[in-house]
């Protein structure tokens, strides 16, 4: 594979000091043997004896040019050494990178301020289907489809101005490239820029991210389709509870009110003659009747109340309320304050269901004295509350369990458009809060 661009050639630094110091070096040479000549004179106190003289200098200026020489010599050579180890070590630096690059699993690619590719390496050439030799040179553009050129370029050139020196591409969304045959794929890029000397280089390093996008998709279908399963399992089962509650209410219910007419006709068919114990026999199977009809309508309102349906949600919440406190002896302060909304059938089963769970939960967990139940109409919507003062829970602990009837909730919240809040603390009470949007659970006017 052939090297896939060229990389930016490091600077060497010239010693500049060693230069003015060669400069220099003649006339340090005869300044110095001309003061060691003088000093040679004044010891040997022949002042005036020029052959003498010249004699002495000469020779000390012979003597001083050599030294320098060999001096000088010595120098340059170790700088001569210096700078080919420099040379090497940039060698060696811009091997190690070309290696890096060309092994990287990320596609590199480096562009000039024109966006010109200077750099293209094997990953990059798998990823887009186009060899080194064919990319380099060509526009970046060729690699970004049609419709984000513009924009690419905008943010390429903004990104110039900033100096930052790297940074993510595309945080909010996923990026596009273009293979070489056309077909557009997802890709995660991250850009840096440097300078080589005074040219400004960009390098994008990306990945296909084809496969995570698309199993992130269907993870997503797969959770969508689960919540529609969900949903209309809930759908199914509250249909069958209030067809098998009005079954109970109306019919069982009827049969045995036809049944305690029947008992007192035989009672009046009887008359005085009945025996004292067949009297008090159809006494007893009157009582047992009647017992029978209570428990009949109690399930039935267990498993959908028929003023739901009949009356309307707020009469039915009123109910649950009372029979809360009739059952558990736990008081229940309502609030509820929804103006002139008027409830759809699916509005008005999912708060009241929610409402049943939150009661069935302080009953069961709470400990407590004092339940508060608020539904008011506000800004956001419906904002439905049941607040206790009982013992709390553990908001990381207990919550996280695997229990259904929370999930419950905010699964009914969700599918409304809804949000779940939860505020507790271990002694603290439970407060349960449920906004949903007012168009979610209203009655949709019909249009004319
Ligand atoms: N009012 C409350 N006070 C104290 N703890 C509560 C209250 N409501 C819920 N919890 C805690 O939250 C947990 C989860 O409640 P959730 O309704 O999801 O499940 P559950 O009631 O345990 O079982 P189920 O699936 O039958 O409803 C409970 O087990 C309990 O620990
Ligand atoms: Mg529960």
């Amino acid at each position: 594979m052939p090297v896939s661009g060229k990389t930016p050639t490091p600077h060497t630094a010239v010693p500049h000091e060693r230069s003015n110091w060669s400069a220099a070096r003649p006339a340090l040479a005869a300044a110095a043997a001309f003061v060691a000549s003088l000093a040679v004179m004044l010891a040997a106190r022949r002042w005036l004896d020029p052959v003498l003289f010249i004699c002495v200098a000469a020779a000390l200026l012979v003597a001083t040019s050599a030294f320098m020489l060999l001096r000088a010599r010595r120098e340059a050579s170790s700088a001569r050494s210096e700078a080919s180890i420099a040379i090497n070590q940039s060698g060696v630096n811009e091997a190690r990178m070309m290696a890096i690059i060309r092994s990287s699993m990320e596609a590199i690619i480096t562009i000039d301020e024109h966006q010109r590719i200077v750099l293209f390496n094997p990953m990059a050439e798998q990823v887009f289907g186009c060899t080194a030799m064919d990319a380099i040179g060509a526009s970046l553009e060729r690699f970004i489809p049609q419709r984000f050129r513009a924009a690419h370029a905008r943010h390429v050139e903004q990104f110039g101005v900033t100096g930052v020196s790297d940074r993510q591409m595309g945080r909010q969304r996923v990026l596009s490239g273009l293979r070489a045959n056309g077909e557009e794929f997802p890709i995660e890029a991250s850009i840096s820029q440097t300078r080589d000397g005074g040219a400004r280089l960009y390098t994008v390093m990306l990945r296909d991210v084809t496969e995570r996008v698309r199993a992130e998709h269907a993870q997503q279908r797969a959770r969508e389709e689960l919540r529609e399963l969900s949903a209309n399992l809930q759908n199914i089962r509250e249909d069958e509870k209030t067809r098998i509650a009005r079954e109970l209410h109306d019919d069982l219910g009827q049969q045995l009110t036809a049944l305690k007419m029947d008992i007192s006709s035989v009672e009046e068919a009887l008359g005085g003659s009945a025996s004292e114990l067949v009297r008090d026999h159809l006494q007893g199977m009157r009582r047992l009747i009647d017992a029978t009809v209570a428990s009949v309508r109690r399930i039935a309102a267990d498993l959908r109340p028929v003023m739901l349906d009949d009356l309307g949600l707020i009469p039915a919440v009123e109910w649950l309320a009372n029979d809360f406190t009739n059952r558990y002896g736990i008081d229940v302060e309502r609030d509820i304050e929804t103006g002139d909304a008027r409830f759809s059938p699916a509005g008005a089963t999912a708060l009241f269901r929610i409402v049943q769970e939150a009661l069935t939960n302080v009953a069961r967990h709470a400990d407590a004295t004092l339940v508060t139940l608020s539904l008011r109409a506000g800004d956001e919507g419906f904002v439905l509350r049941i607040a206790d003062n009982g013992r709390g829970a553990h908001r990381n602990g207990e919550l996280a369990g695997k229990s259904f009837g929370l999930l419950g909730i905010r699964e009914r919240a969700h599918m409304l458009g809804g949000a779940v809040d939860i505020q507790t603390a271990q002694g603290n009470g439970f407060a349960l809060s449920v906004t949903i949007p007012a168009e979610a659970v209203q009655m949709q006017e019909l249009q004319s």
